[in-house]
């Protein structure tokens, strides 16, 4: 059980470093597939690691929790229209993927520093 907990949290900070390399490092303005991806896997694991803190005998902040979780719905949202709108060929999609990656540091440094 701690050891899947150990795979899932390495899951999510792989799924943060997508989001994160991809929209502020790598391809800015471009919704790439590992933006995409990244954001859907960090909702997927973070909820599954907070199943699993449920679980066991772990305090969890529910508050913490709930602020990433509205932040990470609105980290998948700005991916999902930015890239739809890539498949589109509609174009203002830049400051979308911006968003999502300035929304993704913003959900790092609660993870780090809400104590
Ligand atoms: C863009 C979205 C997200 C990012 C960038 C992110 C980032 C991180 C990071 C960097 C950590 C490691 C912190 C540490 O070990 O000190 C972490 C842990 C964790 N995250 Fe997320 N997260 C996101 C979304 C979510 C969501 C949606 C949930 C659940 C609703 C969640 C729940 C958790 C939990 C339970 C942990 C385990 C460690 C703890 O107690 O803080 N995360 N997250």
């Amino acid at each position: 059980m701690e050891f899947l907990e150990h795979l899932l949290v390495l899951a999510h900070l792989l799924g943060m470093a997508a989001i994160v390399g991809s929209a502020v490092f790598v391809a800015r303005g471009v919704a790439t597939p590992a933006l995409v991806w990244g954001a859907r896997a960090q909702l997927l694991t973070g909820l599954v690691l907070v199943g699993l803190a449920e679980a066991g005998d772990e305090d969890l902040n529910h508050v913490k929790v709930g602020v990433k979780l509205l932040v990470a719905i609105a980290v998948a949202a700005c991916a999902e229209i930015a890239a739809a709108k890539e498949r589109k060929g509609q174009g203002a999609r830049a400051q979308l993927v911006t968003a999502a990656g300035a929304l993704a540091l913003l959900n790092t440094a609660i993870a780090v520093l809400w104590r």
